[in-house]
């Protein structure tokens, strides 16, 4: 996703504040440090936003909370520093916006976040910090409640008088989705209050959530069906919830804790305990580990007591919420941007285990990358069974030293692939031997290389140099064809495209869509093999069918071409409109200094890199057939331009010389909004070229081919809506 590394960026971000923290009245340096600042906080807001999508639209998180909230708290710091940065967003929005699938909920009271803390000395700053803000002296006695902290996904539900009329999603804090349906499909929410005390207007909040034990039943099931494994009980909560067809959500295991509520006729109490104790009376389920505390130490016990009981559980959770009792006081307390000042997440550390090193397994991906994989004897880690680790990749397999055999210590962080710490050395086995990493394809034998860069640079990653001949990178390659965002074909799954193509039935992806023509004639018809029976294949083909149409970025994005993952898809979609332009300009950009490769490069987040993959992919012969055989099959549907009214609607603009009024990324931005497209060099199918003084040959040229020039003011003149 993002271009620099998290590393990259932390340093980036040590350097910002770092030359910040020295006392200089100069308005002319904190200027030059606020425009670093605008520029690492734009590039960090926006991989936040990609990793929010991925989170609340997707159920498909790649970073693990601890990453996201690294992320977050970056951005946070560039906020409290230059609070005008914080200001450049239209609201302080929590996730991402809601999935376009589902009609959208305003939420009357709106849906905050917590903040979060992860030291012991933080729940005492919390306490201190609450009682200073009120103005308590020590000895006044301050009521806080703990409670879990559940990791599922949060929802509000709401009651007018004593029925449920809606069920909405948190969404982005302000509007979420009606999962209405849905909601009513789950045992644990009631349909009608309970009790005399219900107000006519009552929400209620709470987690929906999912066993762990459900969850790992559900991935089973999942994979038998074809479909991708959930990462977490996290996510599949949130895929069950999200589902259009509610009778699938039925079907699926979910609970509910209520803990929190949004717009109340009445207040059935004047405390939290109270509030939760009047849920539990209107008949919904509560947390029993909720209690009381007047201390910090209190709090801490009660925070270690929850960890003790962590693993044993059954479902997930990853903190303590600490919340003051008094609604009054929390009334006072109130929020800062996005948060309660009256409650926070006391975070748990992700949870460790050791066990036995088993066998290093390489895995090949589909761009060759032979990625090196733990097989553990199954250990339990905070109830869910483990059995497989990422290694990353050889140099970390050499720093950690691990080695087959011994007994290492492994972490999950409540997400994603659980991960090898070490080794624990005074476990080691005699004779155990460092780990040699594979030199050739473990799939076709080919030599396995770790390229160097333009740098000199040796990349940490070895790669199968096989390209076509290689069986392992074609398959992948298909799996990810048939993704969640790229086609997502129902019921081809991992499992179907390993057996169709190791039956040579699903070479290439334009294979997938003639599967009907060819099984018509064949004597070994689908629906008689194992595993399959005439209606699932009947659904296949069905399912294959509904994506001979597909919007152009899904289609981009499933070509697998290296570096060019969901949002470069979209971005060379939304600059290209059809497939057709892509094409035309990959192929004439082999060059490095053709007009064509200018043209990728200065789509805005589209680099060298990226521009150079793109050419390459369409410099190989082999990809051409593949496209060729595809496009027989399957139509990209043409992306609209964002904006076609405007006067530069459609039109190629180069900016050229010294802007005055703007950046050169506003410019490209407003003429991007404005539906043109923005071209680094001037060529004959330039529209109009923007010159400011300086400029050079851009300018002759664009006289040569008689093209349109105007000035900065002109444009603006033209461009104001
Ligand atoms: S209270 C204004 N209590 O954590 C704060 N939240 O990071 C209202 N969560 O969106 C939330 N367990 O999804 C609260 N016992 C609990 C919780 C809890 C889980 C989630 C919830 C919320 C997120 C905030």
């Amino acid at each position: 996703m993002g271009s620099a590394s998290p590393l990259q960026s932390v340093s980036r971000l040590r350097y910002i504040l770092a030359s910040m923290t020295e006392p200089s009245s100069e308005k002319t340096r904190r200027a030059a440090c606020l425009e670093e600042a605008r520029a690492e906080h734009a590039k960090l807001s926006a991989e936040r936003a990609e990793h929010d999508i991925r989170y609340h639209q997707q159920d498909a998180p790649v970073i693990s909370d601890a990453e996201y909230d690294s992320l977050r708290r970056r951005v946070e710091a560039l906020e409290a520093r230059f609070p005008e940065l914080a200001k450049a967003e239209p609201e302080a929005k929590v996730g991402a916006a809601p999935a376009e699938k589902f009609a959208k909920v305003r939420h009357a009271v709106p849906m905050l976040s917590l903040g979060n803390i992860f030291a012991e000395e933080e729940a005492e700053e919390f306490v201190a910090r609450v009682r200073r803000f009120l103005g308590m002296p020590a000895e006044a006695p301050l009521a806080i409640t703990a409670e879990p902290k559940i990791d599922g996904l949060s929802c509000s539900l709401r009651y007018e008088n004593g029925e449920l009329v809606q069920a909405a999603t948190r969404g982005d804090g302000y509007e979420g989705e009606d999962v209405t349906a849905n909601v009513r499909t789950i045992r644990e929410i009631p349909h009608r209050l309970k009790g005399e005390n219900v107000p006519d207007i009552c929400e209620i909040r709470g987690e929906v959530y999912m066993t762990k034990a459900d969850f790992m039943a559900l991935n089973e099931r999942q994979l038998e069906a074809g479909k991708p494994p959930f990462a977490n009980p996290r996510n599949s909560a949130a895929g069950s919830l999200r589902q259009l067809d509610s009778s699938i959500t039925a079907k699926r295991p979910l609970h509910f804790f209520a803990y929190a509520w949004g717009e109340m006729s009445e207040m059935p109490a004047s405390t939290q305990m109270g509030m939760i104790a009047a849920f539990k009376s209107f008949g919904f389920n509560v947390n029993p580990f909720t209690t009381l505390c007047y201390s910090s130490e209190e709090l801490l016990a009660h925070w270690r007591l929850i960890e003790e009981e962590r693993a044993a559980l059954g479902y997930d959770i990853d903190g303590v919420v600490y919340k003051v009792d008094d609604l009054d006081l929390q009334r006072r307390l109130g929020f800062v941007s996005r948060a309660p000042r009256w409650a926070t997440a006391h975070k748990f550390p992700a949870e460790k285990a050791t066990t036995i090193l088993r066998d290093i397994e390489i895995q090949l991906g589909r761009t060759g990358a032979l990625t090196p994989v733990a097989r553990l004897e199954p250990v339990t880690v905070g109830g869910v069974v483990v059995t497989n680790a990422t290694l990353h990749n050889e140099d970390e397999i050499g720093r950690k030293d691990v080695r087959i055999g011994d007994t290492v210590t492994i972490q999950r962080a409540g997400d994603v692939i659980p991960q090898v710490l070490g080794p624990v050395l005074d476990k080691r086995p005699k004779g155990a031997k460092p780990y040699v990493f594979p030199e050739h394809c473990p799939a076709c034998g080919s030599a396995a290389v770790r390229e160097i860069d333009a740098k000199g640079e040796v990349d940490a990653v070895r790669r199968c140099t096989g390209g076509l001949i290689c069986p392992a990178q074609s398959i992948e390659r298909l799996k990810h064809f048939c993704s969640r965002n790229a086609f997502d074909i129902e019921g081809l799954g991992d499992r179907q495209i390993e057996l169709f193509h190791n039956d040579g039935l699903v070479m290439s992806p334009a294979d997938i869509f003639t599967l009907e023509e060819r099984d018509k004639g064949s004597l070994k018809k689908l629906k008689d093999r194992e595993g399959f029976g005439a209606t699932s294949v009947k659904n296949l083909f069905a399912a294959i069918d509904a994506r001979r149409k597909i919007p152009l970025n899904r289609f981009i994005f499933a070509l697998g071409i290296r570096h060019v993952g969901e949002t470069n898809a979209r971005r060379l979609a939304r600059h290209f409109h059809t497939f057709e332009a892509l094409r035309e300009i990959g192929r004439a950009a082999q060059d490095e200094n053709s007009e064509a490769r200018a043209e990728l490069n200065a789509i805005e987040g589209v680099g060298d890199v990226v521009a150079e993959a793109v050419a390459d992919f369409f410099a190989e012969k082999h990809n051409e057939d593949v496209l060729d055989a595809l496009l027989a099959e399957v139509t990209p549907e043409p992306m609209e331009a964002m904006v076609t009214t405007s006067p530069v609607a459609g039109k190629t603009v180069v900016f050229t010389g010294a802007l005055e009024r703007m950046t050169r990324e506003e410019a490209k931005a407003q003429a991007e909004r404005l539906g043109a497209k923005v071209a680094g060099s001037v060529s004959k199918k330039t529209d109009l070229v923007v010159a400011g003084p300086g400029a050079g040959s851009k300018l002759a040229k664009a006289e040569q081919f008689n093209i349109e020039v105007i000035s900065e003011d002109e444009w603006l003149a033209r461009t104001a809506v």
